[in-house]
Formats: C-alpha cells, structure tokens, sequence
C-alpha cells in the first residue's frame, strides 16, 4: 500500500470518488489484484509454516499426500480464500519462482468475455474450469508482453470465521482440487510458457 497515488489525468478520471479511473474502457479490466502463486522446489511445509508463524498468513486449503507430504497451500491475511499460495515444484529452475499472478474479475460472464477477447487476440489459454480449491472460475493465459502466466479469476468464497479450519485435499481428490469442472490445468501447454507448469 506504502506506494505514490497521483491522481488520474482529468479526462480519465472518474466521477466516481473512491475509483481512481474511469472503467471499463477497454480489454477484459480486471477490478482488481487477487493472488499470487509461488512454485517452489523447497519443503511447501516450511514455507507455509514461515508464512503462518512470521507473517500472520492464515492457512485456508492445502493439498496433502499420506498424511505427511504438503504439496501445496493457500494461505491469506483477509478473507480472500488466498493472497498467496505456495505450490511444489521440485523441477523448478530456481528454489521459488513466480506460477502466476491473478486477477480479479467481478463474475463468470466476465471471465467468458476474456475469453472472446483473447481468442480474437489469437492468444491461446487454459480455461474455462472451476478450482476444487476456492471454487474459483479460471481462465490461464501467458501475458505476452512480460512473458508471466496470469489467471483470470472470479467467484471463489469468503472466509470470515477466525476459527476456520484448514480444509485437506488429498491424492485422491487432488485432480478435483485442481479441476473441479471445466478445462483442465493438467491437461495441456499453453502456448510458449517462459515458466514451466
Ligand atoms: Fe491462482
């Protein structure tokens, strides 16, 4: 938050006081940041521990194998499902790199509208499909300026009760935990991804 907050030049400016620009100008317009995604080939368990024990990131799912190994974890300090999530990848080229970022769309027909925009564009995607974990609807697409995979993102749910109780997919619900309907992120490359999946 601790960044400058010029104002928008006045022809761009909205009416609207507590909106910086005017909306819906142009492309999909995301309404906001959602998510980051970590791929690490370090231990996910002690990530999230130093996440959760450091830094106050609540654990809201996780994905566990035979009640020992962590595979993955999504983690937020607001009632976001995740600010963050840290998932395994022991392939990966550096000990954590950046899977994706995400951005927030305000609901499904949205999302679907990305996707015309971006089969206009030519810009292949993974998508659309539902997560098991948060119950978001996805779309996935490498960004074709910065070379970074983004999601675009809507729905999910809210938590508000301080005493959640972190919620374990295991390997037998995990492809549901992934993919609960839809296009599956397993199933296929998209085009020229600069970072491995
Ligand atoms: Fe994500």
């Amino acid at each position: 938050y601790d960044v400058e907050k010029p104002k928008a030049d006045e022809k761009r400016r909205s009416v609207l006081k507590n909106q910086t620009y005017k909306a819906w100008a142009r492309g999909c317009s995301p309404r906001r940041f959602d998510h980051v995604n970590i791929a690490t080939s370090m231990d996910v368990q002690e990530i999230l521990d130093y996440l959760g024990n450091q830094l106050g990131f609540k654990l809201r799912e996780y994905v566990r194998y035979n009640n020992e190994t962590t595979l993955a974890g999504w983690m937020s300090v607001t009632p976001l499902v995740h600010d963050i999530a840290v998932i395994t990848r022991p392939q990966a080229k550096t000990p954590n790199q950046l899977h994706h970022i995400s951005y927030w769309l305000d609901n499904a027909q949205d999302v679907l509208r990305a996707a015309d925009i971006l089969s206009e564009e030519g810009i292949k995607f993974i998508g659309p499909g539902k997560h098991g974990v948060s119950q978001a609807l996805y779309l996935y697409v490498i960004d074709p300026g910065s070379g970074c995979r983004v999601e675009l993102f809507s729905n999910s749910y809210l938590i508000f009760e301080p005493d959640w109780e972190p919620v374990e997919w295991t390997e037998e619900d995990h492809s549901i935990a992934n993919t609960y309907w839809g296009d599956s992120v397993m199933d296929k490359e998209m085009n020229k991804p600069t970072i491995e999946a």
